[in-house]
């Protein structure tokens, strides 16, 4: 008998590419989506569908991960679980907060009731960058600093974090030792997840791994979302002709994965024997600046007349750089990316212009600035 494994959110980003890559090995995959609008559009276009994206062979159960005994349900018979349910935009927890607290934490909690009294063997959490609000940087001394905290920035003053003699700083990889700094309200929640995750997990015979992951790119994410997925975001603003638009001043750097890796690394952690009670951090090992990747896309795209356009503002909650230190699941689960980023651009540029996008960018930066979230 295969084993059976639970993906909550599974009719997400993430999770589509999850269940492939899962039925590709074997595994009965069973999804608890409960389709949110924001995700999953109204039937009316312009975003990702339904549980019909996913592959036919995947058992669908419509529901809340907030409700027990949708939970309860989802869990019978499962070996495995993989929770990625979640509310998932950093700008947009910082004033729907009930919700954001409401669906991470305690859907989490429910899930982890549910468990107690059917517990799996083991529980893999999506966790994220973001738990580390600055990541490391390097002093211009040569030292490491690892409590950078991003002090509100007066006109003219640079974007970049200084240190103690007012000199830039330069980032450097993060790992998982670096100690959390939660500076968003999505940051606490999924930080709450994480923990979680690691204290009930062993308290009940299960195994808990908890993924950090940076920003997941390719085809599939929800195109008229605009809380979530820059390059998704840039990607549906150049699709209607207009110029992605970028806060601060672009200079900012992230890492890049792409979501057939990230599925990579879901299996492995799902599987292999060293990554029972662990975190690891899920990244490409490769930084580039938020310009510099709407510049790529937009020539992927044949859009490169388009400009990106500047803001110069900055959105309260968000960090400045943080880039990934891949070194732990790469030595200790033998996690290796594949995807090129350049190939990836263009395979993400064809899955685009097969879809339609409606650009809700502007409004919801309304909704940050309406809140004084921007400045
Ligand atoms: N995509 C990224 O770059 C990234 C980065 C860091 C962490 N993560 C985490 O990975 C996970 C998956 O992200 P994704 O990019 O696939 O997001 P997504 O928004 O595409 O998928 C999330 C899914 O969860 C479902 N969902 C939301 N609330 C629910 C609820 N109350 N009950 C049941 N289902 C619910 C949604 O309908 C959606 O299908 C999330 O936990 C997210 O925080 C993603």
């Amino acid at each position: 008998m295969p084993e059976s494994v639970l993906i909550t959110g599974g009719a997400g980003f993430i999770g589509r590419h999850l269940s492939a890559e899962l039925l590709r090995r074997g595994y009965h995959v069973r999804v608890l989506d409960s389709l949110i609008e924001q995700v999953h559009g109204n039937g009316k276009g312009g975003h990702t569908g339904g549980a019909e994206a996913l592959p036919p062979e995947v058992e669908f159960q419509a529901g809340d991960v907030r409700d027990g005994d949708a939970v309860a349900r989802a869990l019978r018979g499962i070996d495995r679980v993989v929770h990625l349910a979640a509310e998932v935009g950093v700008g947009q927890s910082m004033y729907a907060v009930e919700r954001y607290v409401s669906v991470n934490d305690c859907g989490t909690a429910v899930l982890f009731q549910q468990l107690i009294e059917a517990p799996v063997k083991r529980v893999v959490v999506a966790s994220s960058m973001s738990i580390y609000g600055e990541g490391l940087y390097r002093t211009a001394d040569g030292g490491t600093a690892e409590e950078v905290v991003r002090r509100l920035r007066r006109p003219g003053e640079p974007w970049d974090p200084l240190d103690a003699q007012g000199q830039p700083m330069r980032p450097i990889p993060t790992p998982e030792t670096k100690r959390p700094a939660l500076a968003s309200v999505y940051a606490l929640t999924k930080y709450m997840q994480e923990r979680l995750t690691l204290t009930l997990a062993p308290a009940y015979g299960m195994e808990g791994v908890a993924l950090r992951l940076w920003n997941a790119y390719g085809p599939g994410q929800a195109l008229s979302n605009p809380y979530t997925g820059v390059l998704a975001i840039f990607a549906a603003r150049l699709l209607n002709g207009q110029p992605p638009m970028i806060f601060e001043d672009g200079e900012q750097r992230r890492d890049f994965v792409h979501v057939e890796d990230v599925a990579q690394a879901f299996a492995l952690a799902l599987e292999h024997p060293a990554a029972a009670g662990q975190v690891y951090n899920v990244g490409s090992g490769e930084d580039r600046t938020v310009r510099e990747v709407a510049q790529l896309l937009a020539r992927a795209m044949g859009r490169e007349a388009i400009e990106p356009e500047v803001t110069g503002q900055a959105r309260l909650g968000d960090i400045r750089h943080c880039i990934a230190d891949i070194g732990k699941i790469r030595r200790e689960l033998g996690y290796a990316p594949r995807r090129d980023f350049a190939e990836g651009l263009a395979e993400l540029a064809a899955w685009v212009a097969e879809q339609q996008a409606i650009d809700r960018v502007a409004e919801a930066r309304r909704e940050l600035e309406a809140r004084g979230l921007v400045a």
